[in-house]
């Protein structure tokens, strides 16, 4: 029980032994340009590929074989004046790239003060249509690595609340659905894109080994902070 973080890239996880974590849970970075500090969130498409292929390889090395991965993940993105279909695209990298198999799919609704709940990019108040970088639905995607039968998800309202400490932190209520549905007490349960540890805080004091990467000093130490208190 208790915490390791590391202040690097969660391109390469060498701290992590293989095959030695049960659940693994992830919201990356969007590529929407979002200012994280000396993180570069707008990369060439191309690349942002490459990096998601080589942490989500990463992860499908460290997942015990019985274990999952889920990832949170915008339905779709805006950028650069186009529209592409995130989920789907992490979808078939986890899927074809890390021989990994989708056992279920929730949907979750970020619910702001001016966006309706809508499959794609959400409409403004005055029912046009609204260029803002993410859609406001999201998709939770658990994969595992045996195939399943694929089982029915559910539908989660989630509001959004800003935090001075992180541009994006994991809403409270993401976190106790990901508790309540695939965390078990003793569990060894990895972040590679932990930011402020939202997640490792209540898997800490739930009786389970928190493991998380951040690249941003700032956002690390801020978690560090947490999880020693915690
Ligand atoms: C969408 S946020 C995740 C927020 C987190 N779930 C929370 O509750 O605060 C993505 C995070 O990944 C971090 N990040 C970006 N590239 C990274 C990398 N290569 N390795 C580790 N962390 C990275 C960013 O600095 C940012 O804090």
């Amino acid at each position: 029980m208790g915490y390791k973080i590391f202040n690097k890239s969660s391109e390469s996880m060498t701290d992590i032994d293989n095959e030695s974590i049960d659940l693994i849970f992830f919201s990356p970075p969007y590529n929407i340009k979002t200012f994280y500090g000396n993180f570069n969130d707008n990369l060439k498409f191309e690349k942002y590929l490459d990096f998601m292929k080589n942490v989500i390889l990463e992860c499908a090395r460290k997942l015990k074989k019985d274990g999952r991965l889920i990832i949170e993940i915008a339905d779709s993105i805006f950028i650069n004046q186009k529209y592409i279909q995130l989920a789907g695209v992490i979808q078939k990298l986890a899927v074809s790239n890390a021989d990994l198999f989708l056992e279920t799919r929730h949907i979750n609704f970020i619910q702001t003060k001016d966006l309706f709940e809508l499959p794609d990019h959400g409409f403004d108040k005055n029912y046009s249509t609204s260029i803002k970088a993410h859609s406001n639905c999201h998709q939770i995607l658990v994969f595992n690595k045996t195939k399943t039968k694929p089982k029915n998800g559910e539908i989660l309202y989630i509001n959004h609340k800003p935090s001075s400490e992180h541009p994006c932190p994991e809403p409270q209520e993401m976190i106790d659905f990901i508790f309540k549905n695939y965390f078990k007490t003793g569990m060894k349960v990895l972040d590679p894109f932990m930011g402020t540890a939202n997640l490792g805080i209540q898997i800490v004091r739930n009786g389970g080994t928190f493991l998380g990467y951040e690249l941003v000093e700032r956002f690390y130490n801020i978690a560090k902070k947490k999880l020693e208190s915690a």
